[in-house]
């Protein structure tokens, strides 16, 4: 999906609770606040949980809706910086972040790599890599994402980007929603 209709779907409605992802939550409520990067932001909730955490965030996302309504949930106070740009082309920097997450971005496969490769490039060593998004595995046995084969997650695709690196987590989760489980791909890595 382009930006216009990321924008259009945003200005529609609400499409995510405030609330964040249990599962990247969980994970990263341990993590000592630093530096994160929150790729493919959306209205942000994952940045706002980690600024309310204490951690300074940079939230990229090339919809400005979606971004607009991540700023305005904002408490005062909150260290976020909200970067309306396309992750394909956008500086995500290089060794920087003690933290990078990537959270249902959904791409064609050669473009996924590409965003993968460089946020994990932006993780700084010692620093942590959270990827989550629906999982090949959601077409027979799961419900909701994209139904597009080419677009969705496998542990084969996020192990890719990190290898070398300590895995924490990489593997098929369920996710129970309203409808129905939904089967995610979870990758959490630690930067040697
Ligand atoms: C399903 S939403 C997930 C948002 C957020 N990560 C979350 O979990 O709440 C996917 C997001 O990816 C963004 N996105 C898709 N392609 C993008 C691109 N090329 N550059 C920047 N953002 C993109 C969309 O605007 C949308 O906000």
């Amino acid at each position: 999906m382009e930006a216009a209709e990321w924008d259009r779907r945003y200005a529609e409605a609400r499409q995510w609770s405030v609330e964040p992802n249990r599962t990247a939550a969980e994970l990263t409520a341990g993590l000592h606040p630093g530096r994160a990067l929150d790729v493919a932001a959306g209205e942000g909730r994952m940045a706002l949980w980690l600024a309310r955490g204490g951690w300074d965030v940079e939230a990229v996302d090339f919809s400005a809706v979606g971004l607009r309504r991540g700023q305005q949930d904002a408490p005062p106070g909150a260290r976020v910086t909200w970067r309306v740009e396309d992750v394909l082309t956008a500086d995500l920097g290089s060794a920087e972040f003690d933290l990078v997450l990537v959270l249902y971005l959904h791409l064609p496969r050669p473009q996924m790599v590409d965003v993968l490769a460089r946020s994990a490039g932006a993780v700084r060593p010692g620093g942590y890599l959270l990827v989550l998004g629906h999982d090949s595995e959601n077409l027979t046995r799961g419900i909701g994402g994209p139904q597009d084969p080419d677009v969705l997650y496998d542990p084969e695709l996020l192990g890719g980007a990190v290898r070398g690196w300590g895995i924490s987590r990489l593997e098929r989760i369920d996710r129970g929603t309203d409808s129905g489980t939904a089967v995610d791909t979870l990758l959490f890595a630690h930067r040697p």
